[in-house]
């Protein structure tokens, strides 16, 4: 039997009550205080839920009230400030998606969670969620062959935000699944967008992820799109999954269909590719809330010491590539080219890469 571990909620605006409810539930946690600036925030959460403190004053939020760990859902631009405050004051961290607003300030918390042996967690929602859980062991158990490439659109109308564009702003569910999806790191980014609305704030972006083996993913991000569209396609040698993650019940389609191309021809009228059209099946899916195993899995790292799937580690991976497009946003869509050794890699269709970025390895 553990003992419960005292949560505090910093941000209550639309993400931070989601994460209030969800640690609620949890049996080994006691969800004790929120924090917000806003006075109308903490009354609406003191509304649904009069045992829980509310603070403004964040500093007396992680010196004064006996926590063990802190939940960060603010605006990004405050995510470093705020979890190097509890990292500092030795509390268990945890930060919405994205982890910060720079590799740097990633790599600075990182270091910090690890010299005071503390967990620091990222809230990278959908790797939790059932579906992609079971894309990841359809892809594992080798169903779809190899993966030729993933493309994602993640588009609808608004919400705009002023302090990130819309790639930092919906890409991060995409990468995220993308790289747990390939298991590795890419070897170039490059971003296309315009900023239609707010002045320097990309409101459409195009992003692609340069993988080993000729491997690639694209990303479409908008909040600029009539129709709210959450949408993967995942296509393998073998066959071919689409993720409809608005769909209530089918959200995964697998698709027995590939094309093949003859072993060797002579001439052109030998030449013909092989279209194969096999059964499509839906998977069974059991249906929960992600961010409840997102926060149990919080709760469980910090009693028993092990790394999260998304520790502050894969919060970095995902930073350096949005900082890798915004480089490739403002080089006009330029390939960066990732370097984690002083060798470049040689990519024959990168050629025009204006940027190199030395990243820091951490294995892999
Ligand atoms: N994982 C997901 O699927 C998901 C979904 C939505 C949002 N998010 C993330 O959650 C975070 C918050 O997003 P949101 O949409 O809830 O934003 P929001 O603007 O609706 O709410 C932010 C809240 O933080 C408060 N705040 C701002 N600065 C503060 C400070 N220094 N101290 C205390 N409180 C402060 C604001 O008053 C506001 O109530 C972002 O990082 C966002 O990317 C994640």
């Amino acid at each position: 039997m553990t003992t419960a571990i005292s949560v505090g909620v910093v941000g209550c605006g639309y993400w931070g009550p989601l994460l209030v409810r969800n640690f609620r539930g949890l049996a080994n946690c006691n969800l004790k205080a929120v924090c917000d600036v806003s006075e109308a925030r903490l009354k609406h959460i003191k509304g649904l839920y009069p045992d829980v403190e509310g603070v403004t004053d964040y500093k007396r939020f992680f010196d004064e009230l006996a926590l063990d760990a802190i939940v960060i859902a603010t605006p990004v631009q405050y995510h470093y400030s705020l979890a190097k405050a509890s990292l500092l004051a030795g509390k268990h961290t945890f930060i919405e998606k994205p982890m910060a607003s720079s590799a740097a300030e990633c790599e600075e918390l990182i270091d910090i969670a690890e010299g005071k042996g503390l967990i620091l967690m990222v809230d990278h929602t959908f790797l939790y969620s059932s579906p992609v859980r079971k894309i990841v062991e359809i892809v594992q158990a080798g169903d779809i062959g190899d993966i030729r490439y993933i493309n994602s659109r993640r588009l609808n109308l608004g919400l705009f935000q002023h302090d990130i564009n819309v790639a930092w702003d919906l890409a991060p569910h995409d990468i995220s699944i993308i790289l747990h999806i390939l298991g590795e790191f890419p070897i170039a980014v490059n971003c296309q967008g315009n900023a239609h609305v707010t002045a320097h704030v990309e409101d459409v972006t195009n992003m692609s992820l340069y993988f080993r083996h000729k491997r690639f993913a694209t990303i479409q991000s908008s909040w600029l799109e009539p129709r709210k569209i959450r949408e993967m396609t995942i296509v393998g040698t073998r066959r071919m999954i689409v993720y409809d993650d608005l769909q209530t019940h089918e959200k995964i389609k697998v698709y027995d269909v590939r094309v093949e191309r003859p072993p060797h021809y002579d001439t052109f009228a030998e030449f013909q590719y092989s279209y194969h059209y096999g059964d499509s099946y839906i998977p069974h899916i059991i249906q929960e809330e992600p961010l409840k195993t997102v926060c149990q899995h919080f709760i469980d790292c910090i009693n028993t010491g092990n790394q999260p799937v998304t520790s502050g580690r894969e919060g970095l991976e995902l930073v350096q590539i949005l900082e890798a497009a915004s480089a490739s946003l403002k080089a006009n869509g330029a390939p960066v080219i990732f370097s984690r050794t002083d060798k470049i890699v040689s990519v024959p269709e990168l050629e025009q890469a204006k940027k190199v970025v030395h990243v820091k390895a951490f294995g892999g």
